[in-house]
């Protein structure tokens, strides 16, 4: 399945949102799928907490199934807690040391649906500002090609995912390993470089970060925002996600 240019670099390609994704289904031996506000976040911290795995559900109607069948169950639309469940999409709900060792099924407005989209690829992990550099470097250590799938906001381009993607891209082409064909590519690693150091300046009005900010989410924000906290990359196995062993 790997594309070589003359058999000697691999591929990296960001993908800006699931409606798009359908150009690149099927070319790419691993997917990362990015939502920095805030979803693959709050994965990250969960598995980083220890919770035994998430189980990404795309409707709230399957997460309600889940709830029935006496799962943990996150629920979140429009950046709030759907009524009726007990948390939401904060990465702070999942540091609670109560959840350690527990499964969650979790729905969210498009981080949970886009898993669910790039689950037919081979390899699929989970990617965040939060655990960058430990993402960066298990891709150039697999020497395969890759895709990094912004979640963006219901179909729609967002910054923030884009930047993220785009850092991926800028480091692993920077190893010498790896080049882009895309112009999303291209455009995601200049939007990365401009805002690289600064991610908390530079998406001051980023639509996503203007909607929490309505709901008094800025500690979620700051924390979503604040790379290189963790190096645990989550992967998805049989529809769950769970900590990717060394
Ligand atoms: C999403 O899936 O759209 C986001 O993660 C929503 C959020 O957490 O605010």
């Amino acid at each position: 399945m790997s594309q070589q240019v003359s058999r000697k670099k691999n591929y990296v390609e960001v993908c800006f949102t699931p409606e798009d994704y359908s150009y690149f289904k099927g070319r790419f031996d691993i997917v990362v799928v990015i939502d920095v506000l805030r979803a693959t976040s709050a994965i990250c911290s969960a598995i980083n907490n220890g919770l035994k795995s998430v189980i990404p559900v795309s409707t709230v109607e399957e997460a309600l199934e889940y709830k029935a069948k006496g799962y943990l169950v996150g629920a979140e639309r429009q950046g709030e807690i759907v009524e009726g469940f007990d948390i939401g999409n904060s990465p702070y709900s999942y540091m609670d040391p109560e959840l350690i060792g527990k499964e969650v099924a979790l729905t969210t407005t498009n981080g949970t649906r886009a898993i669910n989209i790039a689950s037919e690829a081979e390899t699929v992990i989970i990617g965040s500002l939060i655990n960058l550099q430990a993402v960066v470097d298990w891709l150039e250590s697999q020497g395969k090609d890759v895709l990094c799938l912004c979640s963006g906001w219901k179909d729609k381009f967002n910054l923030e995912d884009t930047i993220c993607g785009g850092a991926i891209a800028d480091a692993l082409i920077n190893t010498g390993k790896f080049t882009s064909d895309e112009d999303s590519s291209v455009a995601a690693k200049y939007l990365f470089q401009s805002a690289r150091g600064n991610y908390m300046g530079y998406l001051k009005s980023s639509s996503h970060r203007r909607r929490l900010k309505k709901l008094n989410l800025n500690k979620d924000i700051k924390y979503c925002l604040t790379p290189n906290q963790m190096d645990v990359i989550p992967i998805l196995i049989d529809g769950k996600i769970v900590k990717m062993e060394a």
